[in-house]
């Protein structure tokens, strides 16, 4: 670290080298050289990473030594080397980092956050520069400040092709030739270079500057991307020292999108690109410290679905998650007699995908009508309460379940099947009964002991179920399929 001498990054922008640059003097005002300064609130999770005992000492000007990003409201993501000795691979210590907040370096009272750990990716290698990333977490949740959201799998073909815009942002030297540290970051606008020039040797020209690719022992395009642009004036853009660890981003407003990771170049704005981490091949490692914003969790602010069926002694509630809100942790029913006044509950658990959930209120008498109602919550709090939906346990048989079935040679098929319970009542049909997939006759055969032997069906797919019935009515077991054989 101490290598990082004084500080600040910003995207240098120098004049190109000779042969296309030769005609081209910055003229007039050659703004910052060759990045821009642009409003910062486009880039509120744009962050400084500070030594700490520099900051207290000279401020933040003097104590920047690289860049990073806000990712989730406790993560900043920068650059492995930013925090690696890169002689004895000794590891800063996290007390000793700052994260300032803020575009301007010099504006006094810049806004600092402290970290309590440090997460460099197990993949990194310092002398290819290879998965340079590593993530900081804060001792306290940033709520104000919007985060950048990582590339996702299924952006990476629409965010970082060939000739895709992307932008790098940092307080790294302006300067290709001398050292200039902006107070205010800057914003270079480059384009994504084809892989080909990102390992594979190959040149490229972009508006007319020529490009010289990096060789396969020079960068790995699977873990990196090459990047930079050319001004209006024909001049270089690129990252410089101080913008490491700092965004190259793609995409505007809130479907902007962390890429990559101002990484290392050859010297700053030549005739090589600029060498980023390639953010979605590290997408495994920033989950793995919760470095990615789990989906928008919203409040449930309607009412569940309810639907009460009546079983013996209790009540089944089937709820189904409302549309709105997300990611619904509790699910819970609630029987009230209404002329006693009791209560009885159960929790269902939430399915993926909006899908109904059961369970059972069990304890309650046969033949009271209860008043169901339902709520579901997740951490934000609870929906409204669904129902009262009116349920009356009544005694209808259990009719247990098949726990195995097999085909026997002959067209029969044996069920095994657990014992069904009449609930003290006089049961009326008790069998298994086997359907045709396709369509046909049912053929039964009555439950008498733990196997039943069913014959005289057709070599096709059945489905095979045992039907129970008493006076209060009748109720089936979950199906299980069977193939017959002749
Ligand atoms: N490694 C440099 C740093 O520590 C950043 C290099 C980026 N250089 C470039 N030409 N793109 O700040």
């Amino acid at each position: 670290m101490g290598a990082l001498l004084s500080v600040a990054i910003a995207l240098s922008l120098l004049p190109v080298a000779a042969g296309a640059g030769n005609a081209l003097t910055p003229s007039a005002a050659p703004r910052i050289v060759n990045g821009e300064q642009e409003p910062a609130d486009a880039y509120p999770w744009l962050v400084s990473l500070l030594s700490r005992s520099r900051f207290e000492r000279d401020g933040a000007y003097q104590s920047q030594f690289c860049g990073g990003t806000l990712t989730t409201p406790t993560t900043v993501v920068t650059a492995a080397h930013c925090l690696t000795d890169q002689d004895t691979g000794a590891r800063q210590d996290p007390a000793d980092i700052l994260i300032g907040f803020g575009p301007s370096l010099r504006n006094g009272g810049m806004r600092v956050a402290d970290v309590t750990s440090l997460a460099v990716s197990p993949a990194y290698v310092r002398r290819t520069a290879s998965n340079d990333i590593a993530v900081l977490t804060l001792a306290q949740p940033v709520t104000d400040v919007t985060p950048l959201v990582p590339i996702s799998a299924a952006e990476v073909g629409a965010l970082t092709a060939v000739g895709a815009p992307v932008r790098a942002v940092g307080w790294g030297n302006t300067s290709t030739d001398s050292k200039f540290y902006p107070d205010v970051f800057r914003v270079g606008r480059m384009v994504v270079f084809p892989d080909a020039v990102c390992g594979g040797g190959e040149d490229w020209v972009l508006q007319g500057l020529r490009f010289v690719g990096f060789s396969s022992s020079e960068a790995d395009a699977a873990v990196m991307i090459c990047a930079a642009g050319v001004s209006r004036g024909g001049l270089v853009i690129d990252a410089c020292q101080g913008d490491s660890g700092g965004p190259l981003v793609a995409g505007d407003g809130a479907a902007a999108r962390l890429v990559g990771i101002v990484s290392w170049g050859e010297e700053c704005a030549t005739h090589r690109p600029g060498v980023y981490t390639r953010l979605s091949s590290e997408l495994d490692f920033l989950a793995s410290v919760n470095a990615i914003p789990v989906a928008d969790i919203s409040l449930p602010t309607q009412a569940p679905g309810l639907e009460v069926l009546p079983r013996a002694g209790r009540l089944i509630a089937s709820i189904t998650p409302p549309a709105a809100g997300s990611a619904i942790t509790a699910m819970a029913a609630t029987a009230v007699d209404p002329t006693t006044g009791q209560t009885a509950n159960c929790f269902a658990q939430p399915r993926p995908a909006g899908a109904a959930s059961q369970c059972a209120i069990e304890g309650l008498t046969n033949g009271v009508a209860y008043q169901v109602t339902a709520i579901v919550g997740n951490e934000l709090g609870n929906s409204p309460v669904a129902g009262p939906v009116a349920g009356t346990p009544i005694p209808l048989p259990d009719p247990g379940r098949i726990t195995k079935l097999r085909a026997l040679a002959g067209r029969t098929v044996v069920a095994t099947v657990t014992p069904t319970d009449a609930h003290g009542t006089e049961l009326t049909v008790n069998q298994v009964a086997c359907a045709p997939l396709s369509g046909g006759r049912v053929v039964t055969a009555p439950v008498a002991g733990r196997k039943v032997t069913v014959k005289g069906l057709r070599p096709v797919r059945y489905t095979c179920r045992i039907e129970a019935a008493n006076s209060y009515g009748e109720l089936q077991s979950p199906p299980k399929r069977v193939t017959v054989t002749r």
